[in-house]
Parts: structure tokens; sequence; C-alpha cells
């Protein structure tokens, strides 16, 4: 599309006056032809299920992670759960992970019968602790599922140390991390599988749910395979009782041309966040960037203890903001059965109570952060 029509769109876009956390409407007007284009040849192709798209794609995602395999599957959540089963994880098997995610991480271990065991956070990378994970392993563990918060990543190499030296399963929560890395070794790299997200508002994101598997191991990679279609390898055949959890070929071909940019969107999004903790840092705490991280800015989460009044000024200015997470996982009602309690976990509780993501997408525009770093200020 012309250029002069994109900007034309996007005024138009801006018009509403609300500040959105992401802004998929600017990004489509870039990509529109290239999507329209792939949507069609999908719909003419009439191959919807399991097709060359899908296969493409993660062909393209394993050869950017530099492991052998990814397969496909229907979300990040179902990514999870799918790595777990294929490890043979299950009833009353302990699970280490992290207090301060998406419920989801949680969720995926309880559908295989499998306990979480939680090991609090860093105070600064809001990331697992990987000084505490040893003093919670027990005869039952099995796994180590730490996830890469808001797109910095957990320390790797201790935590995949740590699992080697007590034989334990590593599966990495990668749905808001896709191109972090640490060194030149990226997220869903370091782990038996690494597991990502295609929720519509990921960094890299289709247009509706979708996820998929990094996989280093031939053998695990057959089996999710088979897990994610019905437990079958060929038509009516099962080896196991598996899923309906496919990557849809719509959104595989939507992901194909995403890819495509996604270095670029990382680098935009990097440069937002620069500019943020350059106008913000003397006011309240920024996001780190730990030595040799990527860190990706899935989200630009600040930290104060004036959180909630920030958030009302912004708010009345039109400027959309998200308290990811308002309460740690172990002190959710659903939850309650695992038998936490308040103040067992005081860095997750503390930094659920100061924590607030601020807009962060590659289109916005930097007169849009200084406008919000001015409101920020102005509070405080
Ligand atoms: C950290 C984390 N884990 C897992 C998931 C689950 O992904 P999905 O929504 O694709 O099931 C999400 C996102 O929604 C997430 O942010």
């Amino acid at each position: 599309m012309a250029k002069v029509a994109v900007k034309e769109k996007m005024a138009k876009l801006h018009d509403s006056k609300i500040v959105p956390m992401v802004d998929l409407k600017t990004q489509f007007q870039f990509i529109k032809e290239e999507i329209s284009q792939v949507i069609s040849e999908i719909l003419e192709s009439g191959q919807f299920i399991l097709g060359p798209k899908v296969s493409e794609f993660e062909r393209r995602v394993a050869d950017y992670h530099r492991v052998s395999e990814a397969v496909g599957v229907a979300s990040g959540t179902d990514a999870i759960h799918l790595s777990l089963k294929a490890m043979d994880i299950s009833d009353g098997d302990e699970v280490i992970t992290t207090p301060f995610t998406f419920f989801a991480t949680v969720e995926a271990i309880l559908y295989t019968g499998a306990i979480p065991v939680f090991v609090d956070i860093e105070d600064d990378t809001f990331d697992i602790d990987a000084n505490q994970i040893e003093e919670k392993i027990t005869d039952r563990t099995k796994a180590i599922l730490p996830v890469h918060l808001f797109g910095h990543m957990a320390d790797m190499d201790r935590i995949t140390k740590i699992a080697r030296r007590h034989g334990l399963k590593l599966i990495e929560d990668c749905a808001q991390s896709f191109g972090a890395r640490i060194n030149s070794r990226k997220a869903g790299s370091f782990g038996d599988t690494g597991c990502f997200s295609f929720y519509p508002s990921k960094n890299l994101g289709g247009y509706g749910d979708g996820g998929i598997i990094t996989i280093k191991d031939k053998e695990i990679a057959d089996k999710l395979r088979r897990l994610r279609n019905h437990g079958s390898k060929s038509s009516y055949i099962h080896e196991d009782v598996g899923f309906n959890s496919r990557l849809d070929e719509i959104q595989a071909g939507i992901l194909l041309v995403k890819l495509k940019y996604i270095e670029e969107y990382n680098i935009a999004r990097r440069k937002k966040a620069h500019l943020y903790t350059k106008l913000l840092s003397d006011k309240v705490r920024c996001p780190v960037e730990k030595e040799g991280i990527y860190h990706i800015y899935h989200q630009y989460t600040i930290r104060s203890n004036k959180r909630d009044v920030i958030q009302k000024r912004l708010m009345d200015e039109g400027i959309s903001s998200v308290v990811y997470y308002p309460v740690p996982l172990h002190l959710q009602d659903a939850l309650r059965f695992l038998g936490y309690k308040k103040g067992d976990l005081p860095v997750a509780e503390k930094t659920s109570r100061e924590v607030l993501s601020l807009p962060i997408y590659p289109e916005l525009e930097e007169s849009i952060i200084e406008k919000i770093a001015e409101i920020i200020r102005s509070v405080i």
C-alpha cells in the first residue's frame, strides 16, 4: 500500500484518542497486502489443516531457533501441556515454576495431574530465582518450567545446569519471548522444549489462537506430532490418546508473513523501551537487562509504590496501562488447594503490588512515549 494511504489510515485510527497497550490495526496496515494474499492462497488451495504452510512455518521456526524440530499446536497453553505429556509427567509429579506469570503456565501443569511447586522470583528481572530452585527439589520433582517473563530471559545457564545435575526435564515457557536471547542463543533452545504462544497481542501474534513447540529430540518431536493430532501418525491408526491441538493453516500463513518482520519488530520495541527508561529511570524502577540478555520487551513494566495513582492519571489522559499480574499464582483462589499462604513468596507478592505495564508496540510513536513519561513524572 502507498505510504501516504497508510499514513492517512493511521491518522484516522489515532483520532480515537485512546492510546492502546498494543496497536494491531496499525501494524496490519503495513502488511495488509501480504496477509490478504496468503489467506487467499490458502482459501484457493482448499487445505486448511496441517497443510504446507504449517510445515513451512515449523521449518522456519526450528531454523530460527537452531533446533532440530518445531511442532505447531493450537495455543501456548497446549504447547506447555503437550510438552509435559510428551515427557510422561503425570499424577503426583512435581513441576517447579514461578508464581509470577500468566495463569496458563500452571493450568498446563495441573492438566497432567502434576503439582506446581512455586519458587519466588528475582526482584529485578521478574523471573524465577535460580538461587532458590534446588531447595525445592524433592524425590517427586520431574521438571523445571521457567517463564521468560515480559521478554527478559530467566537465568538459563544456571537453570540448565540444575536440571542436568538432578536429571530433570526442562520446559521453557517462551510465550512472551519470541526472539529473546542470551548472547546469541534464543529462548526456546535451552530446554527439552520451548513453548510459544501466538495469541494476537504477543510480540509474534497470529489473528487468532496458535502456538508452537521447539524441540531438540526427534523422539519427543514425533510424540508431540502424534499428541497434537489424536495420538495418530497415520490416518485412523492411534498410538496414543492425544488431543485435537493443531496449528491452523491460515494462522501459519499469517505467521509466516509476520515472522519475516520479527527482528525488526523486536528492534523497534527495544528502541521504545530504551526511550521510556531514559525518561523515567530517576522516578520509577524501570526494567533491567541482565548481562548478555537481549530483552524483547513484550511488556514494558515499571515498578512504583505509587502504581495505582499513576494508573489512574494515565487513564484520565486516555492512556491504557495494565497490571500484569495483580495476584501472584500461589494466592489465587483457584489454587488454594495447593496450600500456600500470604508471605510464602514475598518478592512475587511485593512485585504484584508495584508493577504497571505501559503501552509498547513497534509502531508506538516517540511523542506518545514522551507524553506518557511526562504524565508519570508529574505524579511523582
Ligand atoms: C507466560 C504465558 N504462558 C502461557 C500463555 C498461554 O498462551 P495461550 O494464550 O496461547 O494459550 C501465555 C499467554 O497467553 C503467557 O503469557
